[in-house]
């Protein structure tokens, strides 16, 4: 097989990549270890920036986002068992963020790939890329039990974190940065009506918890957890009873029990590598960098990656040229590493940690309270949150 770029990994950023290219007229193949109803059904982080909104609705995916989509002007931090919200539009100039399943933008992407004749290959095994210093990297792969090769000019690495592309750049080229919190979330997803209309963050002795929503009737829930912790530890009462404790709940908000339709656990990292490029393989997404899901970062970030190739991709092939190819790395990691310390900020204002002594523990609740009492403090949380102009 030949084409123009190939493309491993059919998450946010490989799919995004493979239609932005299309809309360039580029092609490329994007082949997935997993299978369609797989990645269509992974439930992930839900929060999407004005800046990802827009870049969906200029690629011609966001009609369901629109309809289905949750905008959100505001979030609140609740603290001593008392909320305060930070209003986001008021504060960055009347931005806001969207609600909407990352599962839910890959099922929009994937659909509009397969609208226009791209070509997707689900269920791929041993994925391997080769020649990535040449003007014609390969990628090998089997499907059906069958080798195959994909000859290409060049390839996107947008295989998630544990992924092959980032692995096989060369040792010594890649520099890592990187911080393993000593805690987890447990993600639980819930046929109940969320607590509140926005996100809530909550700061509590118990460990932190977070409630956001998927849609009115779903709600979608956090508990902070050890980064290991074996989820038989938690049948559902004891879930419900920790989220109760967490959320304070007083009789302005009332905590809805639901079926439980799913848990699991995240360990939480920061991760970037340096530079997100060798040769001809570009890094994007979580294969060159993961961030905390404290503040809702991940897949925008991802997209930001793709905005960047594919606009450089296509300077490449529509005027020769390699200039916007060459900044990539630079160009990204700056709003990557803007995001990366805005995470690691949220999480580090909002965990509980283990090895904290009192006077640390003094100091959060003290940016707490300045956090949701300054404007200038709060403006500055807000307008991180709901994505910076950066390009
Ligand atoms: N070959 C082919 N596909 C692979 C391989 C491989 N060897 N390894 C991993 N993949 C696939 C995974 O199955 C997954 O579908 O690559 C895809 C990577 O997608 P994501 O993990 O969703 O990463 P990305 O597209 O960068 O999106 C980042 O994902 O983890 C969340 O919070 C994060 O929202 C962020 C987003
Ligand atoms: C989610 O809804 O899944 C979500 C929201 C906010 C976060 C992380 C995850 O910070």
């Amino acid at each position: 097989m030949k084409t123009q770029v190939g493309i491993i990994g059919a998450g946010p950023a490989g799919l995004l990549l493979s239609h932005l290219l299309h809309l360039q007229g580029i092609e490329s193949i994007l082949i997935e270890n997993r299978s369609r109803t797989y990645i269509e059904s992974r439930v992930r982080a839900g929060v999407l920036e004005q800046g990802t909104v827009n870049t969906l609705n200029e690629a011609g995916v966001g009609e369901r986002m629109r309809k289905e989509g949750l905008l959100h002007h505001g979030i609140e931090l609740s603290f001593h068992n008392k909320r305060h919200r930070i209003n986001m539009h008021e504060l960055t100039d009347g931005r806001a963020i969207t609600v909407y399943g990352q599962q839910e933008v890959v099922k929009d992407l994937v659909k509009a790939r397969l609208v226009a004749g791209g070509q997707l290959l689900f269920e791929v095994e041993d994925v391997s890329v080769h020649n990535l210093d040449s003007n014609q990297p390969k990628i090998r792969f089997r499907k059906d039990g069958e080798e195959q090769e994909i000859a290409c000019d060049f390839i996107g690495g947008c295989d998630g974190f544990h992924g092959i592309c980032r692995p096989s750049i060369p040792a010594g080229v890649l520099q890592v940065f990187e911080r393993v919190y000593p805690f987890g979330w447990l993600g639980i997803l819930a046929q109940s009506k969320p607590p509140s209309e926005e996100l809530i963050y909550c700061h509590h002795e118990r460990g932190f918890a977070l409630f956001s929503m998927r849609t009115p009737e779903i709600t979608r829930l956090y508990i902070q957890c050890t980064p290991d912790e074996d989820i038989a530890n938690w049948p559902d009462d004891r879930i419900w009873h920790e989220l109760e404790l967490r959320l304070g709940a007083d009789e302005s908000i009332q905590l809805q029990e639901g079926k439980i339709l799913q848990k699991g656990v995240t360990p939480m990292r920061s991760f970037v590598v340096e530079p997100m490029q060798y040769g001809r393989l570009f890094l994007a997404g979580d294969a060159a960098h993961i961030v905390p899901p404290t503040g809702a970062k991940g897949m925008n970030l991802a997209v930001a990656d793709i905005r960047h190739l594919s606009r450089a991709l296509g300077g490449y092939y529509q005027n020769n040229r390699t200039d916007l190819l060459e900044q990539y790395s630079a160009t990204c990691l700056r709003r990557v590493w803007r995001s990366e310390h805005f995470s690691w900020w949220m999480t580090a204002l909002l965990h509980r940690f283990p090895d904290y002594t009192p006077f640390q523990q003094r100091l959060q609740l003290s940016e707490l309270e300045y956090v949701t009492s300054s404007r200038a403090a709060s403006t500055s949380l807000a307008e991180n949150y709901v994505g910076l102009p950066m390009n």
